[in-house]
């Protein structure tokens, strides 16, 4: 497929801007990932057409991600409106009065003048300050009372002030996203919702109460994740060695990740898989060629475990734990 073509894959958002369904998602754990390696692989991607990227302060390579972008525009390959950069709002930068701070370091990380989506990126806060996992002396994380609507307001000045085209959250459960959808003099909506979403966990009730109020879900971890035990919870099989997933693949000469993949855009659900390695990078991106059939789709919709891979326990004491509500 051709750059240009990759344009129309795009989706609405409820602000009038919109977001590509497809990103390349950049976490990967520090220890275990070599350096230089997040920056070429948004390298590769950006020559292969992606235009959208997810990132983070918090997973410490958002350098890497603004050298690739800066490097490609240098060259002439993109131009700095082709590109969609999502960044997120730490867990200990919820006070209102640190969002704009936070988001100018993010910015100056990346060597941008704005990013397009900006999101708080748990409903968790925590204690404030310059550690990104705070500890008391018995080794125990110190939580902080968050008033989410605060920080959103916060937010909202952020895009004001054209320093966020977009605003959003990830991991709100539906009592958060309704407490910022009734704030008393709203401004702007939530244009998403970022949350773990792949046919073995399609989110069907939150799917459609965000339908219901025009906030597109981005769904992390899309593929299953890396299904690292320290941190992913892997009691599900791996959603890529799921049979159906792999005949349906064999039908169109696809693997089971793009079917994975595919399930979720042709849904509008968008999606940001995480891959470092070139030729997944490049698979990854082959999904929009061929269209599940509705009988396909409502199959793979049965594929549903309702089982989180990424369950966050460790934080599950927190008031703000947003995954013991239904959805
Ligand atoms: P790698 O970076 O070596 O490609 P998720 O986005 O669901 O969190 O999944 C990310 C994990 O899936 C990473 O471990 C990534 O490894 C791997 N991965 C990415 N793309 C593919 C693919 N097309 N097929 C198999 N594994 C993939």
């Amino acid at each position: 497929m051709s750059v240009q073509n990759v344009e129309k894959y795009r989706i609405r958002l409820n602000d009038g801007n919109s977001i590509p369904l497809l990103g390349l998602g950049t976490y990967s754990m520090p220890q275990k990932t070599a350096k230089g390696a997040c920056k070429e692989s948004v390298k590769i991607a950006l020559d292969l057409g992606y235009q959208h990227i997810d990132g983070a302060f918090v997973y410490f390579n958002e350098h890497e991600v603004g050298e690739a972008i800066k490097e490609k525009i240098a060259e002439g390959k993109i131009k700095r409106e082709d590109i969609f950069y999502c960044g997120k709002l730490w867990n200990t930068c919820h006070p209102p009065e640190l969002v704009r701070p936070t988001l100018e370091k993010t910015l100056k990380t990346l060597q941008l003048d704005y990013v397009d989506l900006y999101i708080i990126e748990l409903p968790m806060a925590f204690k404030p300050g310059d550690v990104f996992y705070p500890k008391d002396e018995n080794g125990k994380l110190i939580y902080y009372k968050t008033d989410l609507c605060a920080t959103w307001e916060a937010l909202e000045a952020c895009k004001d002030a054209g320093l966020a085209k977009s605003i959003g959250v990830s991991n709100f459960n539906r009592r958060q996203l309704e407490m910022i959808l009734n704030k008393p003099g709203l401004k702007y909506k939530p244009v998403s919702n970022q949350v773990e979403c792949h046919p073995y966990f399609t989110q069907p009730k939150l799917l459609e109460f965000c339908r219901q109020h025009d906030i597109v879900i981005v769904g992390y971890s899309p593929l299953g994740t890396c299904r690292d035990e320290t941190w992913v919870n892997v009691s599900s099989p791996p959603l890529l060695e799921d049979p159906l997933l792999n005949s349906i693949g064999r039908k169109y000469q696809k693997t089971a990740a793009q079917v994975a993949l595919r399930f979720n855009i042709q849904r509008g659900v968008v999606v940001i898989p995480k891959s470092f390695n070139p030729d997944r990078i490049k698979e990854n991106f082959q999904i929009f060629d061929f269209t599940l059939t509705d009988s396909e789709m409502k199959d793979i919709e049965r594929l549903n475990k309702n089982i989180r891979y990424v369950e966050l326990l460790m934080w599950s004491d927190h008031p703000e734990y947003p995954f013991l509500d239904e959805y």
